[in-house]
């Protein structure tokens, strides 16, 4: 099969992972340059991104790892100023970062909300603001943003801070794949299901229930009987960044196995 991403250069925000094994981010870094993408691997954690880029570098692939706080907006500006500096370009945004705090809507705390806000939305948008001008520099661009099922249903947690921003952060991809559509530049979300990745895995570890029980219930849940791979979500973003996605722009793609397709037995 041709490389999708033959040529183009790609920023991966969040391109590290918490723990040991794959990350979204980390499985999509290292899938972009699978598929022939020059990677700035971007990570608050240096060594995470660095992790990243030795794995790509490994296989033959380009990256390079860049230590950056998305909520800085001189961060996420120098991040960009590498791309162009470094690869000559930037043509695909992939803006992973994403965090939740557990709570309703009496038990969350305008700090809990606002520090989810700032990283899933806020952050977004400086993401956005600082690519846009590059991208149109490169004659177009693609935006794939990671939100979650979370956006659309509810899972059972109380979890208000996350749904509430990640169905903003749909909404703001939709609003630039509007807005800068002419200017050849498309914008979409994936919508991660229920995602067997590191970070889940010490949620669950963390937890009264018994770990094995959750893990257990999180397989089940979907039509297709297990849980993703980082891997599911990392092909899916390929796609969409790549030109074969060239007429797609504005959709939330559920990556969930059909979870969200179903409603519990009563
Ligand atoms: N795993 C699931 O079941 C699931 C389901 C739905 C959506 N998601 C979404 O997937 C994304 C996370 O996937 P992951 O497994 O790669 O997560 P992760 O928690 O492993 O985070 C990826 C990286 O982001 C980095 N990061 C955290 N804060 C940062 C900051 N301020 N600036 C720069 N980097 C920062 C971390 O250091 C980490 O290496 C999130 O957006 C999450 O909401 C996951």
């Amino acid at each position: 099969m041709p490389e999708r991403l033959s040529g183009k250069r790609v920023v991966v925000f969040g391109a590290g992972s918490v723990g040991p094994g794959w990350g979204n981010g980390k499985a999509a870094a290292v899938v972009f340059a699978r598929e022939g993408a020059k990677v700035v691997a971007v990570d608050v954690n240096e060594a995470a991104a660095k992790e990243t880029v030795d794995i790509i570098v490994g296989e033959g692939g380009e990256a390079v790892a860049v230590a950056a706080d998305v909520r800085r907006e001189e961060d996420v500006a120098r991040v960009v100023d590498l791309a162009e500096t470094r690869f000559g370009g930037l043509d695909v945004v992939h803006y992973n970062v994403g965090v939740s705090r557990p709570g309703g809507v009496e038990e969350t705390s305008l700090d809990d909300w606002s520090a989810v806000f700032a990283i899933n939305v806020d952050a977004a948008l400086l993401a956005a603001r600082a690519a846009l001008p590059a991208m149109r520099r490169a004659g177009g661009g693609a935006f794939v943003f990671i939100s979650s099922v979370a956006a659309v249903a509810s899972g059972g947690y109380a979890y208000v801070s996350y749904e509430a921003s990640k169905a903003a952060l749909n909404r703001l991809s939709q609003t630039i794949a509007v807005a800068h559509a002419a200017e050849g530049i498309r914008s979409n979300v994936i919508m991660p299901g229920l995602i067997d990745t590191p970070h889940v895995a010490a949620m669950i570890a963390g937890r009264a229930t018994a770990a094995q029980d959750l893990a257990a219930r999180r397989a089940a849940a979907p039509p297709m009987k297990r849980q993703g791979s980082a891997f599911d979500v990392a092909h899916a973003a390929a796609f969409l960044a790549s030109d074969a996605a060239r007429y797609i722009t504005g959709v939330a793609l559920p990556v969930d196995g059909g979870l969200t397709l179903t409603v519990p037995a009563a």
